[in-house]
């Protein structure tokens, strides 16, 4: 299973200025990039709190949002609210057909996924904004030492670098 880490990132590494920030200070191009890679895996799997900046489900592809409250219930086909673990969430998934997923945060849910080295891709969109304090990609304490291998880098809009690794297996 290909679970690519779709992020946009300020060039000092931070993803929001706290956990209730919605994604709204990256460019066109990048939402765009968003809309077509979220589609094309089928699924895009994030947080709560990231789910609650959005929203509501985005149409068009399944919306895994993990979250340990079971309060939460879906009422729509295309949205699941979930407390399995990361490997259980790619392993149903794979049962059910998919071959890849998009994992779209945030920093909480990131690090579980890479604390258990299940993420094979990193699509990251290098925003030319600084933002000195807030999330990183990775919420701590996490300690990693993974190798990327560069496939490509694109400037998709006015100095936002799209950036695309593939993860080398350890
Ligand atoms: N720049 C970007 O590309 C990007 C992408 C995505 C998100 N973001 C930003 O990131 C921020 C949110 O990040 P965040 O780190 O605060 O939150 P998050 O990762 O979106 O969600 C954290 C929530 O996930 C649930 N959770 C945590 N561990 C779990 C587990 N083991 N099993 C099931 N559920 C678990 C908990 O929800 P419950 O409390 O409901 O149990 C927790 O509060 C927002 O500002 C968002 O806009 C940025």
């Amino acid at each position: 299973m290909e679970v690519i880490l779709l992020i946009a990132s300020t060039v000092d590494g931070k993803i929001a200025r706290n956990s209730s920030q919605f994604v709204n200070w990256t460019g066109k191009a990048d939402k765009k990039y968003f809309v077509e890679q979220t589609k094309k895996a089928g699924v895009m799997i994030m947080g709560s709190k990231t789910y609650d900046t959005i929203g509501k489900p985005l149409p068009g592809r399944l919306n895994i949002v993990m979250t340990r409250d079971k309060s939460r219930q879906s009422d729509q086909d295309n949205l699941v609210f979930t407390d399995l673990s990361p490997a259980l969430i790619l392993e149903d998934l794979a049962l059910r057909g998919y071959t890849s997923a998009a994992l779209v945060g945030g920093a909480t849910v990131n690090a579980l996924f890479a604390r258990d080295n299940l993420i094979t891709q990193v699509h990251l969109t290098l925003v030319p904004k600084l933002f000195g304090s807030g999330l990183s990609i990775f919420a701590p304490p996490l300690e990693l030492d993974l190798n990327l291998s560069f496939e490509s880098s694109q400037d998709i809009e006015e100095g936002h670098l799209l950036l695309i690794y593939r993860v080398i297996n350890p």
